[in-house]
C-alpha cells in the first residue's frame, strides 16, 4: 500500500513538472508573411500606404515620426531605421502589432509588418 502511495506521489510530481514545462513555453506569435526575393518592396507603393493608418497622430505635430507622404522617408531614415536590419529598427519594433508605445486600437497585420521589415532589410531605399 505504501508503495502504491509512493508511486502515485512520484507520478503526480512528474505530471506537475511536465505541465509547468509547457506553461513556460512562449505564447504562439503570428509569424510574419514570407516575402519572396523576386517580389519588389517599394517605399512609395508598399510602405507609404501603410502609413495612412498612422498619420492621424504621426502628423508632424502630435507624435514622432512624421509619417505623412512627402515627409515620412526623411523622418524615418536614418533615425528610425537601421538600413539592412529590419528586426532591430525602431520603426519595425515600435509599430502597432509589435511594441507601439500606446494602444491605438488596431495592429498592423503579418503582411504589413513583413513589408516594413523586408523593405528595411533590403536597404530602406527611397524607391
Ligand atoms: C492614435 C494615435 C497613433 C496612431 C494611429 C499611431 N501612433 Fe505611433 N505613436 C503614437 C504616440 C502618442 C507615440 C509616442 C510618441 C512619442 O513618444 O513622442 C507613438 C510612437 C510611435 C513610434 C516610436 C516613436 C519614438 O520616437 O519612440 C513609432 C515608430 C510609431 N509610433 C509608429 C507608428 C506607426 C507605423 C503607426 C501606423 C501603423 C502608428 N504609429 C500609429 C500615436 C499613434
Amino acid at each position: 500500500m505504501k508503495k502504491l502511495l509512493q508511486l502515485v506521489l512520484v507520478g503526480s510530481l512528474g505530471l506537475m513538472c511536465f505541465s509547468c514545462y509547457y506553461d513556460e513555453l512562449p505564447e504562439e506569435t503570428d509569424a510574419l508573411t514570407e516575402i519572396p526575393d523576386e517580389q519588389e518592396v517599394s517605399f512609395s507603393q508598399d510602405i507609404q500606404p501603410i502609413f495612412s493608418k498612422c498619420t492621424q497622430c504621426h502628423d508632424g505635430n502630435q507624435a514622432n515620426p512624421d509619417l505623412r507622404e512627402g515627409n515620412a522617408y526623411d523622418a524615418i531614415v536614418p533615425d528610425y531605421v537601421i538600413e539592412g536590419d529590419g528586426e532591430n529598427s525602431e520603426l519595425f519594433q515600435k509599430s502597432p502589432g509589435n511594441n507601439h508605445p500606446v494602444d491605438v486600437g488596431f495592429v498592423l497585420n503579418a503582411d504589413e509588418l513583413a513589408l516594413i521589415k523586408t523593405w528595411i532589410d533590403r536597404g530602406a531605399d527611397n524607391n
